[in-house]
């Protein structure tokens, strides 16, 4: 093993040794390297004759560029553009994100949580998760209704046994109960167990209540209780999308610093929050469970982040952070993401007013929704696929099968005035393939 990494892991065996027994085997060898980077942070604090370090080009005191991509970036100071971004991201983005985050998640203020480090979008602070915590066989809980790219982030990348519980219960609410269950079980057999909590959720976009929420959070203390670790993360993909009344800040907080045995992890970011998914800006925020500020714990943490992310893509675009810091300073943001906001709350109360109407009941019935991009229909009668094809080739109409009876409607893609024709012709479908 690299010194750097033995010392790195040493500093977790004596702050928490719990965080270093979460670690994958990778993780646990994993450090961030005194190599080039290091050595060209150094010399751009003190080498004020000649800087003949990093693999940039430079001319007239700044980074070279060509004409015909400056004209079209022209507001912007060559320097926030070309060069590479620092391995953790531009300081000034994870400070004002940090801000942001306490902002908007109160649970937050008062709790010891590392600065956000910058990643290429929650994909990759995902794969980060698989590739610092998750060996071959380990347990992944998650809802029956997911994202379907964990299978391969966690399943076919990093050998993790995804554990499914029911999503919901008969009365419409979150299942927690199932989520305890299967969260006990997995604690019976293995020493860690990681779980993935992704509200809004895709495909259901459920948030649970305030008080599924509490549920949610004391079935991770008890399972830390037993004795098992717990790896917490959170999914806050569509972070702040909520449209009636649920939980409205992520459950990061309520999980910082509630347990030794739990390590709660942030996942989130500008992609979907604020609608720039071709930036691929996101975050990675740790949390030990120290009551006390336990800043060995996350520099461990985030020397080894910093350390996967050279290592797997040596660091993320810079001209998307210089975008969101810019978005993040400006003085319409709060406005502009309220009106954006109320766009997309008018799509999804349109959405169930009009599955409300009693009209489709011989089709199907719908999932529990109040927030993100989507919900879901239960198809009483048709195969879902056949019925996406049928849709597809007959009406021009897209949607996604996620099962044999789910069909996936993202209604963040649909007018409002369009939705009422959106689920009737959904329903002609039903009817032309019945
Ligand atoms: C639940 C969930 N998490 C993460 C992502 C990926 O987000 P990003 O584009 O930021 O990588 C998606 C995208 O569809 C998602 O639905």
């Amino acid at each position: 093993m690299n010194p750097l990494a033995a010392e790195l892991n040493a500093m977790l065996t004596e702050y928490n040794p719990h965080v270093l027994e979460m670690l994958s085997g990778l993780g646990k060898n994993m450090y961030f390297p005194k190599g080039i980077l290091t050595q060209s942070a150094e010399a751009k604090e003190k080498a004020h004759k000649f800087n003949a370090t990093i693999g940039i080009a430079t001319e007239n005191g700044g980074p070279m560029f060509l004409g015909c991509i400056q004209d079209r970036l022209s507001a912007f100071d060559p320097k926030d553009i070309y060069p590479y971004a620092p391995p953790a991201g531009k300081p000034e983005l994870r400070s004002l994100w940090r801000e942001k985050q306490l902002r908007e998640n109160p649970s937050q203020a008062g709790k010891h949580f590392s600065n956000p480090i910058v990643t290429n979008a929650l994909t990759h602070g995902l794969s980060i998760v698989a590739d610092l915590f998750v060996d071959k066989g380990d347990h992944l809980v998650l809802p029956d209704m997911l994202w379907g790219n964990y299978n391969l982030t966690f399943g076919v990348c990093s050998g993790a046994e995804i554990k499914k519980h029911e999503t919901f219960n008969e009365a419409g609410g979150y299942n927690v109960e199932a989520f305890r269950r299967t969260l006990r079980k997995s604690a019976e057999e293995k020493k860690k167990v990681i779980v993935l909590l992704n509200f809004p959720n895709n495909p259901s976009g459920y948030t649970p209540t305030v008080a599924e929420g509490d549920a949610i959070v004391e079935a991770i203390r008890e399972t830390a209780e037993s004795g098992c670790n717990v790896v917490a993360v959170t999914d806050d993909a569509y972070f702040g999308l909520f449209y009636e009344d649920t939980l409205k800040e992520s459950l990061f907080g309520k999980l910082a610093n509630l347990h030794p045995r739990i390590l709660a992890i942030k996942l989130d970011g500008a992609t979907k929050e604020e609608f720039v998914w071709g930036f691929r800006t996101g975050f990675i925020t740790f949390a030990d469970g120290n009551s006390h500020e336990n800043s060995p714990v996350m520099t461990a943490l985030e020397k080894k982040t910093m350390g996967i992310i050279r290592a797997r893509i040596s660091n993320c675009p810079h001209p998307s952070q210089t975008f969101v810091i810019e978005a993040l300073r400006s003085p319409d943001f709060l406005r502009q993401k309220e009106e954006k906001l109320h766009t997309m709350k008018g799509r999804a109360l349109k959405t169930k007013e009009v599955l409300n109407s009693g009209n489709y009941l011989k089709a199907w019935d719908y999932y529990p929704f109040n927030s993100g991009y989507f919900m879901c229909l239960r198809l009483k009668t048709v195969d879902a696929e056949k019925l996406r094809i049928h849709l597809l080739d007959r009406y021009g109409v897209g949607t996604i099968s996620t099962t044999k009876t789910d069909l996936r409607i993202a209604f963040s893609c649909i007018a409002e005035s369009d939705i009422q024709e959106l689920f009737d012709i959904i329903y002609r479908g039903v009817q032309d393939i019945s």
